[in-house]
């Protein structure tokens, strides 16, 4: 039996994402502690590089989350984080990883308990898929 147990890093933007995250903590709502999350302050902050820079360096998959759409503070940083994601699945082909190792997901302030069940399902997915060819 493995006792693989895969890393997520989590880009978490500062109006809704991290506080549904932080929510989730506070709520004593379980997920589980396979996830590293760092704070960013809109999603659409978060560049390809360093996507591809973690799940080359020691990362199984990368999750990115920001507002719902049209609900962004800086008006269109989700819409980019949407096309940067879009680049992100060919770059994924490029390096020979799986599309299960980047996910983004839209998740606002309230939704602790969606926070939970999106980390969730992604280390379930990336259980299955194994480690990352790059660790
Ligand atoms: Fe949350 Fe832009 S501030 S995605």
């Amino acid at each position: 039996m493995s006792d693989y147990e895969p890393l997520i890093i989590a880009y978490t933007c500062y109006w809704c994402s991290y506080t549904a995250a932080d929510l989730a903590g506070t709520s004593r709502i379980q997920y589980p502690p396979n996830v590293r999350i760092i704070r960013v302050q809109c999603s659409g902050m978060v560049h390809p590089n360093l996507v591809i820079d973690a799940l080359t360096k020691g990362a199984d998959g990368v999750l990115m989350c920001g507002c719902h759409p049209g609900d962004c503070h800086y008006r269109e940083g989700n819409l980019r984080a949407q096309a940067r994601a879009d680049a992100l699945d060919l770059m994924l082909e490029d390096f020979d990883l799986e599309p299960e190792r980047f996910r983004l997901s839209w998740v606002a302030a309230s939704e602790g308990p969606q926070f939970a069940q999106v980390v969730k399902d992604m280390v379930e997915e990336l259980r299955e898929i194994g480690p990352s060819i790059y660790k």
